[in-house]
């Protein structure tokens, strides 16, 4: 008689859900608008480094540190090679951050809604998460957030913040890294797309750290590339968590490829900036409620509330975009910004739809 099946994992992961990726779907001709990637490719940096990368190196293991990456990063920042850790993609910089700043004793904050593997990681941990409501139709910090974070030892401010798409003023960002007692964590995921960021904030504030991927503005989601600045003794405990050889070789040379070319960088964010401008304009024409965004997506509630309802209508037409459940975000769909003619794609499906 074979054995029966007993869980031997600890409680916690027993009774967690587990994230959810953003789907994949395998059909071809569709628009993708549901994982905010880039609509443009990498810039041609990337691909000519890729072809000069000879292969035969695969068979040694990559620089563990990704040192060429890391001072690439640093002297662009105006800051220390000491301040700087990439890592594979920012998901496995959250994991480390969970790891080493939360647990069973040690609470952490963030906003709600926010990017909802924050709460899988602290499960992971067996965290107490504390949730910061965002209020009023544009999704804002309350004025108390230090209050409702007191006592928590990691508050992680995703800004621009998803899926809602919108910034915090940079005056309120000081207060909180300046009094909050604990490591702010500044998620700074789709910051090329926004008006302002915080990475100085790490020349002044030995508690906080800023976290960024290749994913979005540099259009590398497939290579899976990010990396955090911060204090130099928040940057080494980081080191002590992190896998050996985090970040492949492919991904370090395409990184640095990427990283070198700023121009690149600014011109696509330029124009995704202005389909974005395009889009707003055309959804609100449509009586849409949408939030300012920062991003390189827009959360947008069409005029009869019904998130989920112009969700299906969408996948019905090949159009796929994010819809979360619950109360309010329900009320939404998160849609990511494509190209020029993507959009027009979407505007005029809805024209029908509405
Ligand atoms: C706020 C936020 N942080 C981090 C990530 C993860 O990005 P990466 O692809 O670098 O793991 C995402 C991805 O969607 C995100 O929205």
């Amino acid at each position: 008689m074979s054995r029966p099946y007993k869980s031997y994992f600890r409680p916690e992961i027993d009774a967690m859900q587990g994230y959810t990726p953003g789907e994949q779907p395998k059909m071809q001709q569709l628009i993708k608008l549901n994982t905010n990637e880039n609509p443009y490719p990498p810039s041609e940096n990337v691909l000519q480094a890729l072809k000069d990368l000879d292969m035969k190196r695969l068979r040694l293991y990559p620089d563990p540190l990704a040192d060429d990456l890391c001072d690439l990063i640093a002297r662009h920042w105006g800051i220390s090679r000491n301040m700087v850790i990439a890592a594979n993609g920012s998901d496995d910089l959250l994991t480390m951050v969970f790891r080493a700043f939360t647990s069973d004793k040690l609470a952490v904050s963030f906003l709600e809604p926010t990017y909802s593997l924050y709460k899988i990681l602290a499960q992971m941990q067996h965290a107490e998460i504390r949730k910061i409501k965002l209020t009023g139709d544009n999704f804002e910090m309350p004025s108390d957030i230090l209050e409702q974070a007191k006592g928590t030892n990691l508050l992680i401010i995703t800004r621009p913040n998803a899926p809602t798409g919108n910034s915090f003023a940079i005056a309120k960002m000081r207060e909180i890294c300046e009094k909050f007692d604990g490591i702010v964590l500044i998620d700074e995921a789709y910051a090329d797309f926004a008006e302002d960021n915080c990475i100085d904030f790490v020349k002044e504030y030995p508690n906080v750290i800023v976290s960024r991927t290749f994913s979005k503005s540099y259009s590398l989601a497939g290579m899976r590339l990010g990396y955090a600045v911060g204090n130099e003794e928040l940057i080494n405990g980081l080191y002590k968590l992190k896998d050996s050889y985090n970040v492949d070789l492919v991904a370090q040379t395409a990184a640095k490829a990427a990283f070198a070319d700023q121009e690149n960088l600014v011109k696509n964010c330029k124009k995704i900036k202005e389909t974005r401008a395009m889009l707003y304009q055309a959804l609100r024409d449509m009586n849409f409620t949408i939030v300012p965004s920062e991003t390189n997506f827009l959360f947008a509630s069409p005029p009869d509330g019904d998130g989920e309802r112009y969700f299906k209508a969408l996948r019905d037409e090949a159009i796929i975009v994010r819809y979360f459940p619950g109360e309010i975000t329900g009320r939404y769909v998160r849609i990511t910004i494509g190209l020029p003619e993507e959009m027009e794609k979407l505007l005029k499906v809805t024209k029908n739809l509405i």
